[in-house]
């Protein structure tokens, strides 16, 4: 089935919703006594919501026992809601496996690298490669797919849930046998793995494959690229798992889309999600905050990512919370006006639904501290009278569904085995962390108030003047050749401290780092030199470095210092170059002047969000890139846009809790301006409005 392209065509609403925009929760009736269902879908009805999760934690309730089924409430639950005009994305109910099942087989729980199994009592407790597991869960897909293909409430299904949040690294016996069947594909013969796990080292070296284990406890540092392999293997094992649940489903209903929601969010990383995208008929994200100063930033750098996972179209905001999480050390209530921004950051990005977790908050379980639309305490709640208040909001932004993310001219490349590879053990620090490198480069960017776009690694980059890529660590041949190719053809690329230093297989570049790129940076790097927490390194314009320096020699000509270390053991070193290339190199259309030429940009420690800001001021300026916001607003105001052939959607977005003015102009969808409705667009303490301009 091709991908949809737009709500309008993916989501098939009921009549009576009234919006285009996609609005609700993870809807768990089983939870509550009958009665308590009517209250729910007049409340529904009041907030606007027009879509529900269903039944993603039901199995037990749905199969009480391997030969009987119940499904008398859940077609209650389902005629209820349609009756009510709100459509379901009917969960395949698999994501907990219920007492019976694991009673019976115990052999389906997942055991961690200690060996400990991990018992009922939580949930998804289930070994993605158990094949014990598989056959019951597609049972059960069968049994939701045959009963409910022609309800008319029916408009997507939801494959299990966050496949991999609890269950991602699974080191039982069938992950091992699994992971030999992965290994054989990968590399053929033993030999071949032999050498792509330079197993030469701490004799290591295998004589058959069956000898080969998941990297579990040993008496020291397991084999990196058997680690990173394993990391490879478990994300691809539970897309096997999403895949074989999706065929299940068209096989019996070919006309649905299928959806699995994904978790782009903070330090969740073991599932390679841009190899995961093009399983799904449409994308779907949850996103969960976290306190600190970079918190909303976070938020608009994973609704980014999903977007450009979704290639720019329209994608389903399947999860966030409309106050506090219960999972947290410390579990914040959001700030005044934080809920709407959230959700229409997410808009913003290219989310044509907004949804929570959950409708009802719980009074029982593990999450019966967790916000929900309707709170404990009830309908006369500051937190209802928001989500209500939201679900106007978007009623407002109708025009926008459908409209396609607007590409920017900066790329943050996102890789996740760079990610997955620079954050091993045994490693020359331990403090290393990739998404905060890169999360530092988005906030400076937002700080200029220039617009970024965060792809994954194999997008696309043509289409950009610059492209970021911090922590690039893992590269492979050809994506040194890629990104050579992309500054050749006058792209101006920034790369940072432990980039290129590994290939594919983490075995280390020779010659000097940054392996592949020195020639394109030209410069080589002897030596890493990570710094101890109380030590900083300052470079001779003021900034101060944290985290990691490297001896870094220039060997080109056409390198320029941009900064150089002051003081210490690496006094007058380069620490920021930059090597012009093509026209760029030859004079007078510098790089400085946004000539035709490329760049090459290195930076080799790690300066935080403002200590960035000079050199990205270069390597914009460089590269002819400027801000489409007002100089007054920028760094207080994101700007994110969705077009259509005809329209250009300007979401502005307050990263202050003061208000904001700000001079633009367009017809007002969501917002309002000053000065007798004529002026500068008001936007109030985390205020968003949104302007529908002509495309261009
Ligand atoms: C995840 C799950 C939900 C719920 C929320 C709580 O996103 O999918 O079922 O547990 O976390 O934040
Ligand atoms: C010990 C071991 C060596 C090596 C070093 C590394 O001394 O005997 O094989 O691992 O540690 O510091």
């Amino acid at each position: 089935m091709p991908r949809p392209d737009s709500a309008r065509t993916w989501l098939r609403w009921p009549e009576t919703a009234g919006n285009p925009l996609a609005y609700g929760a993870d809807y768990n009736p089983d939870q509550w006594p009958r009665e308590v269902w009517d209250e729910d879908v007049a409340l529904m009805r009041e907030a606007g919501v027009n879509v529900v999760s269903l039944a993603i934690f039901s199995w037990a309730r749905i199969q009480p026992s391997a030969g009987t089924w119940d499904w008398a409430w859940l077609d209650d639950a389902m005629d209820l809601l349609h009756r009510n005009g709100i459509g379901v994305d009917l969960a395949t109910a698999t994501a907990s496996p219920p007492p019976w099942l694991t009673t019976a087989h115990p052999e389906v729980l997942p055991v961690t690298r200690t060996g400990e199994t991990l018992w009922p009592g939580a949930r998804q407790h289930w070994r993605p490669t158990s094949p014990v597991f598989r056959e019951h869960a597609l049972r059960l897909v069968e049994a939701v797919a045959t009963r409910y293909a022609e309800h008319p409430a029916l408009v997507a299904w939801h494959v299990n849930n966050e496949l991999g949040c609890h269950n991602v690294y699974d080191y039982s016996d069938d992950a091992a046998r699994a992971f030999r069947t992965w290994l054989e594909a990968r590399y053929g013969t033993v030999d071949a793995l032999n050498d792509a796990w330079g197993t030469a080292f701490w004799s290591q070296r295998y004589g058959a494959l069956d000898e080969v284990l998941p990297p579990r406890v040993a008496a020291s540092h397991p084999n990196p690229t058997q680690q990173l392999d394993f990391k490879r293997f478990s994300s691809d094992a539970l897309r096997d798992h999403l895949r074989a649940e999706r065929e299940v489903l068209r096989r019996l209903t070919p006309g649905v889309p299928v959806t699995t929601n994904f978790m782009v969010m903070g330090e969740t990383r073991g599932m390679n999600y841009a190899e995961w995208a093009p399983e799904v008929d449409f994308v779907s994200n949850d996103h969960y905050t976290h306190p600190g100063p970079q918190s909303h930033d976070e938020l608009s750098f994973s609704a980014n990512l999903t977007g450009n996972l979704a290639g720019g179209r329209p994608w389903f905001l399947m999860e966030h919370a409309t106050s506090a999480v219960n999972w947290q050390p410390v579990n914040v209530a959001k700030k005044p006006g934080a809920l709407v921004r959230d959700s229409l950051t997410h808009v913003a990005h290219g989310a044509d639904a907004v949804c929570f977790f959950q409708w009802r908050q719980s009074s029982a379980g593990a999450e019966k501290y967790h916000s929900g639309m309707v709170p404990h305490a009830g309908r006369d709640s500051s937190v209802f009278r928001e989500v209500v208040r939201l679900g106007g909001e978007l009623r407002d932004l109708a025009p926008v569904v459908g409209a396609h993310r607007a590409p920017a001219r900066v790329a943050v490349l996102f890789d996740w085995t760079s990610w997955w590879a620079s954050e091993q053990d045994s490693h020359p620090s331990d403090r290393l962390r990739y998404r905060a490198e890169a999360l530092d480069w988005y906030s400076a960017l937002l700080a200029a108030g220039v617009r970024a776009d965060v792809v994954p690694t194999g997008a696309p980059l043509t289409g950009y003047a610059v492209v970021v890529a911090p922590v690039l660590h893992v590269v492979p041949q050809a994506l040194a050749d890629e990104l050579t190719a992309y500054v050749a053809g006058g792209g101006h690329l920034v790369t940072t401290y432990f980039s290129g230093v590994v290939d594919e297989h983490d075995h280390a570049w020779l010659g000097g780092y940054p392996g592949p790129l020195r020639d394109l940076l030209g410069i080589r790097v002897e030596e890493l030199e990570p710094l101890l927490d109380d030590e900083t390194v300052t470079l001779d314009d003021g900034t101060v470095g944290t985290l990691w320096s490297e001896r870094v020699d220039v060997t080109d000509d056409a390198v320029e210092v941009l900064a150089r270390y002051a003081g210490g053991d690496l006094d007058g070193r380069a620490a920021v170059t930059r090597r012009r290339v093509g026209s760029a190199a030859g004079g007078d259309a510098g790089v400085d002047g946004g000539g035709s030429g490329g760049s090459a940009t290195y930076v080799s420690t790690r300066l935080g969000v403002d200590g960035l800001r000079p050199v990205l001021t270069a390597v914009l300026d460089g590269a002819g890139v400027t801000s489409e916001l007002p100089q007054e607003v920028r760094g207080r105001v994101e700007l994110a846009v969705r077009a259509t052939e005809a329209d250009a959607f300007w979401f502005l977005v307050n990263r202050t809790a003061e208000a904001v003015e700000v001079a633009v102009d367009g017809d007002v969808l969501l917002g309002e301006r000053g000065q007798g409705a004529t002026g500068p667009l008001v936007l109030g303490p985390r205020g968003v409005a949104v302007l529908r301009r002509a495309a261009r």
